[in-house]
């Protein structure tokens, strides 16, 4: 599937009574990737979270290029093109890694799995280990490779780089530039790791308390310190 442009419209989301996100509104063309940043629990799961279908919305809309998405349930949002990676990495601990892939692969052939392996060597070398024998970086690996067979035409990825040591950092960074390069997928990056998000990015979002408090380039946040002080905490670019 060819890359969608992301259009979100005065979108207000939230779990059952509790208001969450207020009147969301932002642009990704085809191809785009935005870093979507604040600090803690000012929204940015939930933000994902609704994009594919799993909260309650109370106002707004969501389209993926000329289709609006916003009547459609989770699991019809990613028929058009939604892929979803979670903050919590979703790995079953007794299948190998092959058959945690298999289940991207929906009915594709097998041999479609190569574009996993070409995309992270290293599952490919564990292939035969089960889910649980995985670290954290490999399991992180995982999930994005079998979102990414399921070829979605936008990408949410939740804070990939939590909990991960640099240097597998740098691998999964290096893997999402790639296939952002490719032109194919839109992708919506959430991420702690500031510099690691602005280097990927072309756009940023920056969520306060639920509402889009900043959004430019990554090069007007970088020279805006005051923002990134405010929005971002103290600990600043990193
Ligand atoms: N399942 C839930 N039910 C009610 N409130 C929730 C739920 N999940 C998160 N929240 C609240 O929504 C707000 C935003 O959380 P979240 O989207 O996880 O923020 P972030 O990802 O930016 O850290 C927080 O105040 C959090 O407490
Ligand atoms: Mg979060």
């Amino acid at each position: 599937m060819p890359a969608t442009p992301l259009d979100v419209e005065n979108l207000s989301a939230g779990y059952g009574p509790t208001r969450v996100l207020e009147d969301i509104s932002f642009s990704l063309p085809a191809g785009g990737r935005l870093a979507l940043l604040g600090r803690n629990g000012m929204g940015k799961t939930t933000l994902l979270a609704t994009l594919a279908g799993q909260t309650r919305r109370y106002d707004g809309r969501i389209r993926l290029g000329d289709v609006d998405v916003t009547p459609l349930s989770s699991a019809y949002r990613a028929r058009q093109g939604l892929g979803y990676v979670p903050q919590a990495r979703c790995v079953f601990p007794t299948l190998t890694v092959e058959e945690n892939l298999f289940v991207g692969l929906k009915d594709r052939p097998k041999t479609d799995l190569q574009q996993a392996y070409d995309m992270f060597p290293r599952l490919f070398e564990r292939r035969r280990n089960l889910g649980s024998q995985l670290s954290g970086g490999e399991q992180q690996m995982l999930t994005t490779a079998r979102s990414i067979l399921g070829r979605p035409s936008v990408l949410l990825l939740d804070e990939p780089l939590e909990g991960l040591a640099p240097v597998i950092c740098d691998e999964l960074m290096a893997a999402f530039s790639q296939l952002a390069s490719t032109g194919d997928m839109t992708i919506v990056l959430v991420e702690q790791r500031i510099q690691s998000a602005l280097d990927f990015a072309d756009q940023v979002v920056v969520l306060e308390r639920g509402r889009v408090a900043w959004s430019g380039t990554p090069k007007q946040l970088t020279a805006d310190h005051d923002t990134v002080e405010r929005l971002l905490g103290v600990g600043g670019l990193h």
